[in-house]
């Protein structure tokens, strides 16, 4: 009776899962942060995606950690980025697989930042060009969709013309259109080897404080042509999320960040809860929040229960 009542359902077809390939390492590496959750290599990557696939996952983001470092976060975009040498591998195996490029360069400056910086400042319009080029290099690599994480001003508008530019007017794009400046970020900056080398990222990044503007920034989003919007970090932001769900059509991405794995995860170690009962209330409360889709680090192990 109960489930003939029920009002929320998760599916697998809902669920994202989180990919990182790292230049520097052969085999995987464990996230010490976060349980569960590994780097791998180029020459390992294709282990972790056929888990994924066989457990009946449909897509994945992928985030790159490259083996060099510069003022321009060279490693983003060019050819034969880690990014996209692993994006070629996968869906020559995987063609099916829906593969999500992270487009940011936090991963690649030197500085640690989601942009060029200069003076201690990070330039919002001239970090869309590399945007830009980072997004259409990974598309030419194969990636079925873009998702810029920089959160800066112009970001979607600029991606849509340089992919149309290219020649990549179906590719659409995923924006982090309402990213909240957020410590629950903190393992995945471990993870991803991504943390501002100075400063920290609220000049580009939402505070935690508002609601209001997180409306601004997805309507912007949606005006400048993004295809699916987000929020991020989830747990503490269902209100937005149900802000935004009440306030666009467009398919409406949350994303359970790393924190919030951690959290859970260190809490289940310790005896303390029951981990997949609240992996589920967590995930399902994210959907009756209004969420369409979730980025969840859990996306394997809640696949494999559904089987
Ligand atoms: C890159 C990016 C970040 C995350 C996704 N893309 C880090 C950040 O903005 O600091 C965080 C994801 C997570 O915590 O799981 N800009």
């Amino acid at each position: 009776m109960r489930d003939l009542v029920r009002e929320t359902h998760l599916a697998k077809s809902d669920l994202i899962m989180p990919v990182f390939v790292d230049a520097t390492i052969t085999g995987k590496e464990a996230i010490d942060s976060m349980p569960g959750i590994y780097r791998f290599g180029l020459d390992s990557i294709l282990d972790e995606i056929k888990e994924i696939v066989d457990l009946g996952i449909e897509s994945i983001i992928i985030f790159g950690i490259p083996d060099h470092k510069d003022d321009l976060g060279t490693g983003a975009w060019e050819a034969d980025g880690i990014v996209q040498q692993a994006i070629r591998k996968i869906k020559a195996a995987y063609p099916d697989l829906i593969v999500i490029a992270d487009t940011c360069m936090c991963e690649y400056t030197s500085t640690g930042h989601c942009g060029i910086v200069k003076d201690h400042e990070v330039l919002n319009d001239e970090s869309l060009k590399y945007n830009t080029k980072t997004a259409v290099s990974q598309v030419e690599a194969g990636a079925d969709m873009v998702a810029p994480s920089n959160a800066m001003d112009g970001f979607v508008a600029a991606i849509r013309s340089g992919l149309d530019e290219a020649g990549y007017e179906n590719t659409p794009i995923m924006a982090y259109s309402v990213k909240y400046a957020s410590s629950f970020y903190g393992p995945f900056r471990d993870a991803a080897d991504g943390a501002p080398t100075f400063g920290d990222r609220k000049g580009y990044q939402m505070d935690p404080a508002n609601r209001l503007e997180a409306l601004r920034e997805m309507a912007s989003d949606e005006a400048e042509g993004a295809d699916f919007t987000m929020v991020k970090p989830a747990m503490a932001f269902s209100d937005i999320i149900r802000d935004v769900r009440n306030n666009t059509n467009l398919p409406l991405v949350a994303y359970n960040v790393s924190g919030e794995y951690a959290m859970v995860k260190a809490a289940a170690q310790n005896g303390w809860i029951n981990e997949e009962q609240i992996v589920n209330e967590v995930l399902v409360g994210l959907k009756r929040a209004g969420a369409d889709l979730i980025i969840t680090y859990f996306a394997k192990e809640v696949a494999a229960r559904m089987k």
